[in-house]
This record gives structure tokens, sequence and C-alpha cells, in this order.
């Protein structure tokens, strides 16, 4: 009897008693991220206007590298000399280099489970938008339409000095025109570049559809470029919930009425 009383008590210490047993924290918060999955379903189901804006990290498990973070290409990489129009003025060829081997990665690269559920949201809701900061066109290959691309495109160039824009030609390998056939001057990749503004009516489509909007989902941006933290921002104080869907804390987590901190092709595709 004696025994018996000591074996309860030692099960009741080890399964109700010590809450902080590493397989009882693993199940809590499992636990906890499929109850806020599940909250996020519905609020993405009841939601009739959604806008969708994605970072780098949401093309990473399509073998994209992001730019911050342990092998992003920032840490190998300084934006001064790739990414601005003084780097491109002062050395156009390591910067077309760089671009095309960045090209090269995108163009081998297919859209994953993130971009397909994004795609899949947009026939879902007759309001929809999607905010990319990406440049390389997996959102388009996997069926998202209703998009703006507001740091450019990789696979198109820009005149410098007349402003037409050409498309990169994907056969053999990608490769871009140098100098514009309208005018014989510089092409640069059609990128929106550190310390250059964003166009105008891309800003205004996404302004005018966030006041609007009842949800917004965030997914794979560190917010260190501040665009989709503001965007975030404007919608937030029209009311709009806001979800973020990142494996790490930034400051579009803190904001967001819900952080799902795991990879956008595992979570997104649960909430649509
Ligand atoms: N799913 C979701 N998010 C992820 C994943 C994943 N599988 N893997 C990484 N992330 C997150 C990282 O935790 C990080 O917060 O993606 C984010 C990537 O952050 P950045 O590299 O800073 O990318 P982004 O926010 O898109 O950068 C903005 O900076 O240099 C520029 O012009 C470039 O558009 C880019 C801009």
């Amino acid at each position: 009897m004696g025994q018996f009383v000591i074996f309860q008590t030692f099960e009741f210490v080890l399964f109700h008693n010590f809450p902080l047993s590493p397989v009882s924290i693993h199940l809590n918060c499992n636990q906890a991220m499929q109850t806020d999955i599940d909250a996020c379903r519905a609020a993405v189901a009841a939601a009739k206007q959604v806008a969708v804006i994605t970072g780098a990290g949401v093309s990473k498990e399509s073998g994209i590298p992001t730019f911050r973070g342990k092998e992003g290409y920032w840490k190998e990489n300084r934006p001064e000399d790739l990414a601005t129009p003084a780097a491109f003025a002062a050395n156009p060829k390591l910067v077309h280099e760089w671009y095309s081997h960045r090209r090269t990665v995108c163009h081998q690269a297919e859209p994953n489970a993130a971009h397909r559920a994004i795609a899949a949201l947009e026939k879902q809701k007759a309001q929809f938008l999607l905010i990319t900061q990406n440049v390389d066109g997996l959102h388009k290959r996997a069926g998202s339409r209703r998009l703006v691309e507001v740091h450019g495109n990789i696979f198109r160039g820009r005149c410098t000095a007349c402003s037409y824009t050409v498309d990169v030609n994907l056969e053999p390998e990608p490769a871009i025109a140098l100098q514009c056939p309208a005018c014989a001057a510089n092409v640069r990749p059609d990128i929106v570049w550190f310390g250059e503004s964003y166009h105008p009516a891309d800003l205004q489509t996404c302004y005018q559809f966030l006041h609007h909007t009842d949800l917004v989902i965030v997914s794979g941006t560190s917010g260190v470029v501040q665009i989709p933290l503001h965007l975030t921002q404007v919608a937030r104080e029209r009311g709009a919930r806001v979800i973020d869907v990142n494996p790490d804390n930034t400051a579009v987590s803190e904001l967001a009425d819900w952080h799902l901190a795991g990879p956008a092709g595992e979570i997104l595709p649960q909430l649509v």
C-alpha cells in the first residue's frame, strides 16, 4: 500500500506538477501553436479584404538566400557595393555580375508551398492584394496575379537614360541586354535600390487597398527595410488584424495579433 502511494505521488509530480519538463513544454508549445493556427485560419476565412506582405523568407524554402541572417546575402557582401545607384555608376560590371548570379539562382528555383498557398488565397477572396519585396518572380510563377512587386523584378532591366524596360532573355540562360535597344544608354536591373524612392503608383495601390483591409498576413520579412512594417501599421491603424509568419521574432511580430513562429511553407498552407 505504501509503495502504491509513493508511485502515485511520483506519477503526479512527473506529469502534472513538474511543468518545466522539456517534454511537457514541447507539448504545450505545440498545443498553443495549434490553437493560434486554428484562430488564424478562422480569421482568414472570415476576412473580406485580405492583404499579404512578403519578404525574402518566403522564398528561402525554394533555395533562395535571404538578405540578413546567418547565410544571408548581406553577410558576405556590402549593399553599398552592389545595390545602390552609386555602386552601379562606379562599377556596372560588378553589379551586373552579382545580379546575373542571383538571376540564375532565381531561375533555377521553384515556387514552394508558401507561394502556392498565397496564390490559392487570392482565388478565395474577391478583395485581395499581395505586396512583395521579392524580386525573384516566384509568386507569379505560383499563380499570383493581383500583386505589387514594390522592389521590382530581377528578370527586367531598365534604361538609365530613357527608362525603357527590357525583359531578360531566359534561354539558353538568363541574360540581360546591357544597352538600351531604344537609345543605347546603359541598362540596369529594374530593382529599387537602397537610397531610391518607391514608385509612387505602387505605393498608392498599397495604401488605397490597406485603408480598407480587415486582415494582413505578413511573412518572411525582418522589417529592417521599413516598408512592410510601415504598411502593416497603416492597415492596423484602420482596424486590420495582423498575422506574422516567421520563425524569428521581428518588429512585425511585435505589432501582430498573432505571431506564428515557423517556416512559411509549413504554416501558410494551414491557414487557407
Ligand atoms: N519562412 C518565413 N520566414 C523566414 C523563413 C521561412 N522559411 N526563413 C527565414 N525567414 C525570415 C527571417 O527570420 C527574417 O526575418 O525571413 C526574414 C528575412 O529577412 P531579410 O533577409 O531582411 O529579408 P527582407 O525583409 O525581405 O529584406 C528586405 O532588404 O536588401 C533588401 O531589397 C532587399 O527586399 C529586400 C529587403
